[in-house]
Formats: C-alpha cells, structure tokens, sequence
C-alpha cells in the first residue's frame, strides 16, 4: 500500500512575550496561582497587524526548508484555526497567497483538534493517490478571541503556527488516525458570537460573546475521559500497545491534564511532551509546535513511535499515530 510521511516540519511564535508578572498588573491573578494551575509561566503574542496566516506562512516557509521541497511541488495546503483571518475567504487560501503556491488550499475546522483533522485530509489524500506532496499547518492568533478582563480564560492562551509537509512513500509514517466529535458538547467550550446562529451586534459585544467562553471542569471531565480512549484505539488499529511510544504529543492545555493523561494511560511523564510552560494553549498550533521542540531538540529518532492526541471544542478529540522517519536536523 503506497504510504504516507512527514519529510519536514517547521513552526513559528510571535516575537512578544506575555509573562504571568504581566498579566498580574492586567487581571487579578498571580504567578503562582497560574502555574500551579496551568503549568504556564509565559506565552507569545501576535502583534499589531500580524494575523493568523502570517504566523501559517512562516511555520510553512520552515517546513518546507526542513523537507527541501520546492514550493511548485506542493499539490495541497490544509490548515487548521480556530481562529480565522475571517470568516472566508480561508485562511488557507490566504496562507496560499502568501506563500505564493499554485495548489488548492482549504480550511480543516475543529478547534484545538485541529491539526489532526488536518493531517487525517492529507494523509488520506496522499494515500489515495490524489496527492503528491501536501502542506498540513495549524496556525492561531486565539488570543485575539480573548477577553484580557476575564482572568479565569485569560492567563491560558497564546498564539503561535506549526506545520508538517506530508509526502508518499514506500513506508507507512503514518499509521493510524483515529477521529470523533460529539456535538451534544457544544456549549462547554465556544465563541458564541460572530456566526449565523448569533451575529456580532453591539449589545452581543457589550456582553463579551465575542470572546471564548468555557466551562473549565467540564472541559476536564471531558478530556481524561475520552483521550486515553482515543489513544489506546489508534494504537490498537496500528497493532501497537502503550509500550511501544516514545512519545505522546497531547494537545497543550494544560499541565495538570497532561499529567491525568499520563496517569490514566501509566505511561512515566517525561514521556508525555510538555512545552506549555513557553508558550500556553495556542490551540490547533499546539500539536506540531511541540513535535518541532522534539525534532529540533533531536529527541526524536527514525522508528521512533509518537502518538498526536488532539482535543477541543466541538466537542472533538483525535489520535494520530506516527512511526518517525527523519533524522535528527
Ligand atoms: N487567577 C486567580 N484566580 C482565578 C483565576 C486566575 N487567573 N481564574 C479563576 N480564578 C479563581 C476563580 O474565580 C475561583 O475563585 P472562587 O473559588 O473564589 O470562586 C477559583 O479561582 C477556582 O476557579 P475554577 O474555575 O474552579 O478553577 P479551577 O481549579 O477549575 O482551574 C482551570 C481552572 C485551570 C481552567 C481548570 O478548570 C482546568 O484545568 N480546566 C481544563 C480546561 C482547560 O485547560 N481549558 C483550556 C482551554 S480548552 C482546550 O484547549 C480544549
């Protein structure tokens, strides 16, 4: 069977630093109460003008550096936000400009997972044989859906791109991805302003409904519930047990639920990736920012077995399931 795997990976954070001394002299908050909370001691921040398919573009221009890949060569880009440039056109099509490639490019939706519903697109566009070469990016500016009033949303979030550049291959670097969603879970976690169901009107603005909305425990609830579910059946479906990760790259939202997820799957923490504490919760950029501090921290070697584990609004969660193939940069 004609296979799939990543050949390149590259990300992006904005240059701006948000400590949590900063946010102390913004909200009524402290350090301690945000790291022991959350784990999360700083984030990045978009600048003025800087808009999520600025951050894509440059996590894209280094991934496809990494795989060395010409830019005619890419067949398709998909990118996944939870935070759009607008609402259309995508900010895929966008990303695509601003790189300059002729593809079709399309945004994939589904809030912090994201880039696993991404990479599901790709992978089965490349097995099949509809694509060459394909650009998977997950790219936010989520802070600004953001009310930095709201100390209990504020101090989570930052913003920042990662993307994978998806090739065929004789081997299977890819082997399993398993998805779901449950939309009876909506209302935990939304931004309910801005759509069809409720457009942005003053009144609705004067009421924050613009901004991201969440019910933290039940978010919680949800997530030690359903990933190592998600987790075991991925790795089942590629004939592989917990043993046999190297690492397991979860969704970074935070420390506390990466370590419940370490515990319900009894795999030992530090084989759980973490990089929360630098750059918060920068939703669908989360998964490929922390497979490229692995990467380029040469903690990942070829064979070795990374499961990508996604969760978010919707409510959705998802499980990808890596055998690496490139080298150490
Ligand atoms: N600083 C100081 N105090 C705060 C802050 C803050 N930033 N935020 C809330 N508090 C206060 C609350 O007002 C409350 O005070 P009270 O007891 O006087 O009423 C107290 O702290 C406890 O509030 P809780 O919301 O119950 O805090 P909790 O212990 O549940 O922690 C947290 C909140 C970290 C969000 C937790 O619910 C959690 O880990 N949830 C998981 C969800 C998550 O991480 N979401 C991230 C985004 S979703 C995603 O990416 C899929």
């Amino acid at each position: 069977m004609r296979g799939a795997e990543i050949v390149g990976i590259g990300s992006y954070l904005p240059e701006r630093v948000l400590t949590n001394a900063d946010l102390e002299r913004m909200v009524d908050t402290s350090d301690e109460w945000i790291v022991t909370r959350t784990g999360i001691r700083e984030r990045r921040i978009v600048a003025d003008g800087e808009a999520t398919s600025d951050l894509a573009a440059r996590a894209c221009e280094t991934a496809l550096v990494d795989a060395g890949i010409d830019r005619a060569d890419v067949d398709l880009l998909v990118l996944a936000t939870s935070s759009p440039d607008m609402i259309f056109p995508s900010t895929a099509a966008l990303t695509q400009d601003k790189l300059g490639l002729d593809c079709a490019a399309f945004d994939a939706m589904a809030a912090c997972t994201g880039f696993i519903y991404a990479l599901y697109a790709a992978v089965t566009a490349v097995e099949s044989g509809r694509a060459g070469t394909v650009l998977v990016v997950g790219a936010d500016a989520f802070t600004r859906f953001v009310d930095f009033d709201d100390r209990s949303t504020c101090v989570l979030f930052g913003d920042g791109a990662g993307a994978v550049v998806v090739a065929a291959s004789d081997t299977q670097g890819v082997l399993h991805v398993d998805l779901g969603a449950d939309g009876a879970g909506a209302g935990i976690l939304s931004i309910p302003a801005g759509g069809s169901a409720a457009p942005c009107t003053v009144e609705r603005c004067e009421r924050g409904e613009q901004y991201v909305r969440m019910s933290g425990n039940e978010v919680f609830k949800f997530v030690v519930r359903a990933i190592p579910e998600t987790t075991r059946r991925a790795l089942e479906a590629s004939g592989l047990g917990v043993d046999d990760v190297r690492w397991i790259v979860p969704h970074q939202a935070n420390q506390r639920i990466l370590d419940t997820i370490a515990d319900r799957l009894d795999v030992p923490h530090e084989r759980v990736c973490s990089t929360i504490e630098k750059t918060g919760n920068t939703s669908t950029a989360s998964i490929p920012l922390a497979l490229d501090h692995l990467y380029t921290s040469g903690d990942l070697a070829p064979g070795d077995v990374v499961a990508l584990v996604g969760f978010g609004a919707g409510l959705t969660w998802g499980t990808a399931v890596l055998r690496w193939t490139k080298e150490a940069p």
